[in-house]
């Protein structure tokens, strides 16, 4: 009874919830005072759209009555008009100016749509009573454009509970009793981004394979391409790039192009493919110079066979294979776009292209050009880069903003070059996406926003992220949309009762893989062994997401379990296992140069867990009867250049012999050194404060078989070591037992650093006795704010002690960004150069328990471009009321070429800049930050007074006193 109670009482509060992602809700799930009745158990809608309509509507139309039987069992039913339908739940959709139902609604004065006529892919909705003879009352969707009705369409269908996602990630439809329409006026657009899409691409071999066996497509044909259009439809997305590494959209399958215009797709080709042709139709040679009468026809073939339909004509050329041309400069580059304008005003048979999106994308060399001056026809929309790896080279700058073509940006989720290829799982920080796609908003590159998402389906989330941005960015300008945004998304894949633990998950996800990619990470393998106990940190991050992962899956019924796997636990377990296999086949490097017996233990389990990989991709392919099979097939072990490696291969581990030391059987290392003593002399262990976040720890350790038993003691009663004693047991006991010291701080000797010994002595063999400094300085009752310990001190952005908003503009926090916490950006951008005397300034406040001589602050920046070349990213920081130090963190560079220390920012996910700050004296402090160019965004400070060690994240974030934030 109980039970049943519950389960009545979560089926109400579920009932009132739509699932669109903050759009606003205009239907219900129980009956409310004023609302019509759209279906439910036993009835569906019919859904009358004109016959005049475009197809592509009633398409959508005829999707939306399916959508209703999957919600409610009762299908709705397509009509073309309203007669007979009395006594029936009725829907009428249409386009204003091309559906006589929608028009004649209008001009009875019936229907209001001044909102949104004229307007570009907009929509409103509205209950009319009495909209036809004998009708009583109808839902009516009327769309400005083709796409404005269709996005109203959708909306219906994402509201009562269909993901956009529900074929291409397996999201169960979101069962109902019963619908009902709100009696209110809803609108919706236009779009913030004109065009909006993806570029399927590095197609090879996940996604191609895919296609052609476990799809049952076959091919990329209009069958595949049917899917994806709905999916891009339903996210509100009007825009594609084709594969073309082996495909030719318009040839593969006739159908391709003409499917993509009646379902409402605007058709473009990558940046290397003019005029709407495949690079796989390339003539040869591929050469302006050499072959000029060849390649004319190709581009004006291309235009003449898309001139039908809707499309951005991509323009301009590259060389062969998307590489530079050895025989095309600038000024011939200006004749190519010349021709093909005029090839495009004779296939579409228009005097001028005013109205005709033509795209010229910055890629590379062409940058080059374009900074010497090249001049573009202004109504061609210049679309800006990103280098690859999600950091947008270039933005349009002031002398730019008056282009009709305006500007777009081109992106990436996926890549094929260097560094080292990403093309395996999601390896999307959303936080990040966030920032520089506002930041491409705000500096009005708005025409386009295209992405490159690689097989699509490993990247259903960052694809979400970036379209439901991209449609509207009203929505995001909050530098802290990202997770409230994830756990909106959450909600609508897999219910509310895990929205939160989704959520928080995925923002993890987020940092712990902005850190390195899976492919990069045995490239100097970044963690630390020995200090800041870092690669085991990092690993214990990997596995406690994992674990939260697993009990929100376990949580879940078995149906929305699949699309769970799919999108959240599938890419942190698999993320999982490549780090801990390479983490710990670091770990076993450094065990087998101290003789632990534990090599052999972590050489196991990198063996074990590397078998685990197949072990998940196998679940996945089997998912769904094995609707998946393919996916994620790309390799991802084992890179030793930027190209992807014939196979997956484990990195090599070492074993060693079991034989004792003469020394016996025990051996001992402390953090922050490779030492194992006996043997290498006795390190010191890093100093203790009351402050010290982390626990200070002895590893006790076998390096050989047998048994051995030992004791602890310190030589000051105020020091406790846990546990006092133990025994080794190698190899069918325990082999390494970590102590952790304690400090009874009332009774050490205060206002002083002192030392005391800890020595460890086994039944059998030789002792170790350690030295530990102690440091019993007491900041003031008053401080709040970070203390120093072992003369460093870890500032994350988001623990601020002020924020001074000045000029128009904030420092902002962006939650969960960068690879440890927190962002602090410029949040809205100045409208005029700033100095540190009329920007906004961040306060974080430190306390240095001794002096330092010579200090130096490491500001950890994300690997950024200076988007405006004649305005490069900028900030200023000081110590306590020093003169500003201001730091242009980027180097200049050429558009299109890579500014300096770019590879190793890209890599490491963080440009770090230091600078000497001089001498810092014992007591309280304050850092301060000014951010002097919009798009300069901290992730991380770091004051070194003297005790930072070598790390890839740096000292894990000091200790905090006083108020808690
Ligand atoms: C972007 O466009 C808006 C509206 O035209 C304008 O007010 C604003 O100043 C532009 N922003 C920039 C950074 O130029
Ligand atoms: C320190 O040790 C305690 C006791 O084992 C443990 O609960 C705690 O999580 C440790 N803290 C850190 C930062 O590792």
């Amino acid at each position: 009874m109980m039970e049943f109670l519950l389960r009545l009482i979560c089926l109400f509060s579920f009932a009132l919830r739509t699932l669109a992602i903050w759009q606003t809700p205009n239907l219900a799930f129980s009956e409310t005072p004023g609302g019509l009745k759209l279906g439910g158990t036993g009835s569906g809608p019919t859904i009358v759209i004109d016959s005049k309509d475009w197809p592509g509507v009633t398409r959508a139309g005829n999707d939306l009555a399916n959508d209703f039987g999957l919600v409610t069992g009762t299908k709705g039913k397509l009509a073309t008009s309203t007669s007979g339908l009395t006594n029936t739940p009725v829907i009428i959709a249409g386009t204003i100016g091309k559906s006589p139902l929608i028009d004649n609604l209008i001009s009875t004065g019936k229907l209001d749509v001044s909102a949104v006529k004229g307007k570009w892919e907009s929509f409103t909705t509205q209950v009319v009573p009495n909209p036809t003879d004998g009708v009583a009352s109808a839902l009516i969707l009327a769309g400005s454009d083709k796409r404005g009705t269709i996005f109203a369409l959708y909306d219906i269908s994402e509201q009562i509970g269909v993901s956009p996602w529900y074929w291409w990630a397996d999201v169960p439809p979101k069962r109902k009793t019963a619908i009902y329409a709100l009696p209110i006026t809803k609108t919706q657009g236009p779009p913030s981004i004109k065009y909006r899409g993806i570029f399927l691409n590095d197609e090879q071999p996940a996604l191609t394979n895919w296609v052609r066996s476990a799809a049952g497509f076959g091919s990329y044909n209009a069958a595949f391409h049917a899917k994806v259009f709905e999916l891009l439809l339903r996210l509100r997305a009007n825009y594609f790039w084709p594969t073309m590494w082996a495909s030719k959209f318009y040839v593969d399958d006739a159908k391709n192009g003409p499917l993509a215009d009646e379902m409402g797709i605007v058709m473009g080709t990558s940046h290397t493919e003019p005029l709407a042709r495949a690079d796989k139709e390339k003539v040869k040679p591929w050469d302006w110079k050499a072959n000029q009468a060849g390649l004319k026809k190709y581009m004006q073939d291309g235009a003449t066979r898309a001139k039908n339909w809707e499309t951005v004509w991509t323009m301009g050329m590259r060389g062969d294979g998307d590489t530079a041309s050895p025989t095309l400069d600038a000024k011939q580059l200006v004749d190519v776009i010349a021709f093909q304008q005029g090839a495009l005003k004779s296939a579409l048979g228009v005097q001028d292209l005013r109205g005709v999106p033509q795209m010229w994308c910055v890629y590379k060399e062409v940058g080059g050009y374009y900074q010497a001056g090249m001049k573009v026809p202004e109504d061609v929309t210049i679309l800006w880069s990103d280098d690859n790896s999600g950091n947008i080279q270039r933005l349009p700058i002031s002398s730019e903003m008056s282009r009709s073509g305006n500007f777009g940006v081109y992106y990436h989720f996926d890549y094929v070059g260097d560094p080292r290829n990403y093309k395996w799982i999601n390896s999307i920080q959303l936080s990040k996406t966030w920032e520089q796609m506002h930041l491409a908003h705000q500096k009005n590159a708005t025409q386009i926003w295209i992405v490159n998402v690689g097989d699509l389906k490993p990247l259903e989330l960052p694809i979400s992220h970036f379209l439901d941005m991209a449609y509207d960015m009203s929505k995001f300008t909050s530098s802290a949309s990202t997770d409230p945004w994830l756990e909106a998304w959450a909600t609508r894949e897999f219910g509310a009762a895990v929205s939160k633990g989704t959520a928080e998950a995925m923002a993890t996800y987020g940092k712990l893989i902005i850190r390195r990619k899976y492919e990069l990470l045995n490239l100097n393998f970044p963690y630390s062994t020995v200090n800041y106990d870092e690669a085991e940190t990092v690993l214990g991050e990997w596995q406690a997401l994992e674990v939260k992962a697993q009990k929100l899956y376990d949580g879940l019924d078995a149906e929305t379990q699949i699309a769970f796997f799919e999108m959240v636990l599938h890419p942190i377990m698999a993320g999982r296992v490549v780090v801990q296999v390479y983490i710990n086949a670091a770990r076993n490097k450094a065990y087998a140069a101290q003789k632990r017996m534990s090599t052999n233990i972590l050489a196991d389990d990198v063996k074990k867990t590397y078998a685990q990989d197949a072990v998940i991709q196998k679940r996945y392919h089997s998912l769904v009867n094995g609707k998946w099979n393919h996916m994620m097939d790309q390799i991802h072990f084992g890179y030793n250049n930027w190209q992807d490696p014939a196979s997956n291969s484990m990195p090599s581990v070492q074993t060693i012999g079991t034989t004792a030391p003469s020394t016996g059987i025990m051996g001992v290392s402390v953090q922050n050194s490779a030492a194992s003593t006996p043997g290498d002399a006795a390190p010191t262990l890093p100093s203790i404060d009351p402050y010290t976040p982390e626990n200070r720890t002895i590893d006790i350790y076998a390096k050989g078989s047998g048994t051995v038993d030992f004791t602890i003691t310190a030589s000051v009663p105020y020091i406790k070591v846990t546990p006092s004693s133990g025994t080794l047991t190698y190899p069918s006991g325990v082999s390494d037992i970590r102590a952790i010291i304690t400090v009874d701080w009332t009774l050490a000797p205060k206002d002083t650093t002192t030392k005391a010994d800890i020595t460890i002595k086994p039944s059998k063999g030789t002792s170790a006795t350690l030295t530990l400094p102690i440091t019993n300085f007491a900041v003031p009752p008053s401080f709040t704010g970070y203390v120093e310990s072992n003369g460093a001190v870890a500032i994350e952005m988001h623990r601020y002690t002020s924020l001074n908003p000045s000029s128009g503009t904030s420092l902002s926090i962006i939650p969960n960004y960068g690879r440890t916490a927190s962002g602090l950006t410029l949040n809205p951008l100045p409208s005029s150069p700033l100095t540190p005397s009329t920007a906004p300034r961040a306060i974080y406040t430190f306390y240095a328990l001794t002096t330092a001589a010579a200090a130096k602050v490491s500001v950890y920046l994300p690997p950024s471009f200076n988007v405006d070349p004649s305005s490069p990213l900028k900030y200023a920081i000081a110590i306590d009321d020093g003169t500003p130090i201001t730091v242009t963190p980027v180097p200049s560079s050429t558009l299109g070429s890579m500014p300096g220390g770019w590879s190793e920012s890209v890599i490491n996910g963080a440009r770090i800049v230091s600078s000497n700050v001089g001498r810092v004296e014992k007591g309280e402090h304050r850092l301060s930050v000014w951010l002097l160019e919009g798009g300069t965004t901290v992730q991380r400070l770091v004051v070194d007074l003297g005790g930072v060690k070598g790390s890839y994240l740096g000292p894990g974030e000091s200790g905090w006193v006083g108020r808690g934030r």
